[in-house]
């Protein structure tokens, strides 16, 4: 990707500001795509009425509330359920064979932002009965988005979009058959979540939370420049086991990744992997 060019003072408040964000707030959003954080950040000036980046970052230090939101204008909860809906059939038809072979999964959603790839998977492993034997790590760096995540209520107008998706994905029943409508909304069966545990982790800062069979963090390597992106899958080798399974978004690869030889490509088209017996050290000292 082409990355766009600012003036150099525009670097320098940039810098300035993710560099206060971190020491006041310990989020550390350093290591993003420049051209996506500026973009951003453009818009919260307009949002806050700042006349530049200097000025955002004044205010941020000095009110919380600022920073709170602020965090929707740094993370994007852009999803869908059962999104690129092949990638889903690709894990039902070619990876849940694989799982079946375990007797206990663990599954680590990294950057599940507001549970739609997590209600995908929950409802995905409990057509293939594979539900009784899951526990599913959802984590995010977004507290309102895991608060949301763990109410599991979207809006009805999104519930066509999703029921299509889920049935290209390879459906074996009904949507409807898991959510009904309430509150203006779907609501979605608390017993979906019943085997799910939702935590704060920031891929930017925190270390391995769990050892996986599946890691699925899809779309959020996107947002994150290339040292960032190789912590991220650094951390994703490290918790799956050996013949454990990394999904990744349609735009992402590990292709250019040091540690892109700990994979072997699985099904190249729907960015899975797996993961083999390379040791990660060997790769990170490399
Ligand atoms: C575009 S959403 C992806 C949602 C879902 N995985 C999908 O593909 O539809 C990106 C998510 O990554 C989260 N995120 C951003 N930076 C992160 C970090 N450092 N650690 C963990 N999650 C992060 C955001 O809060 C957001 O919820």
């Amino acid at each position: 990707m082409i990355e766009d060019v600012f003036a150099p003072h525009e670097e320098i408040e940039l810098d300035l500001l993710l560099e206060a964000i971190w020491r006041h707030y310990q989020y550390d959003f350093r290591g993003y795509s420049r051209s996506s954080l500026h973009r951003r950040m453009e818009r919260a000036c307009h949002r806050f009425a700042c006349d530049g980046l200097s000025q955002l970052q004044h205010r941020l230090l000095r009110e919380p509330a600022v920073f709170t939101e602020l965090m929707g204008f740094l993370t994007i909860q852009v999803s869908e359920m059962f999104r690129d809906p092949a990638y889903f059939r690709a894990l039902r038809e070619k990876v849940v064979p694989h799982l079946r072979t375990w007797p206990s999964l663990k599954v680590w959603i990294a950057g599940c932002a507001n549970g739609e790839e997590f209600y995908s998977l929950a409802i995905l492993f409990r057509e293939e009965g594979l539900e009784d034997r899951t526990i599913f790590y959802c984590t995010d760096i977004s507290p309102a988005a895991l608060a949301k995540a763990e109410a599991g209520i979207f809006d009805l107008e999104r519930i066509p979009q999703f029921t299509e998706n889920h049935r290209q994905s390879g459906g074996r029943s009904s949507l409807s058959d898991y959510y009904t409508a309430a509150y203006g909304g779907a609501v979605f069966d608390k017993s979906l979540r019943a085997r799910a545990v939702f935590a704060e982790h920031s891929l930017a800062t925190d270390q391995v939370f769990a050892e996986a069979q599946l890691v699925s963090s899809r779309n959020v390597l996107i947002y994150f420049d290339r040292g960032l992106q190789d912590r991220a899958l650094g951390l994703f080798g490290e918790s799956l086991v050996r013949g454990g399974f990394l999904g990744l978004g349609s735009r992402e690869t590990l292709r250019f990744s040091r540690y892109s030889e700990a994979f072997a490509d699985f099904d190249i088209d729907e960015r899975i992997y797996r993961r083999n017996t390379i040791d990660l050290k060997a790769l990170a000292d490399g």
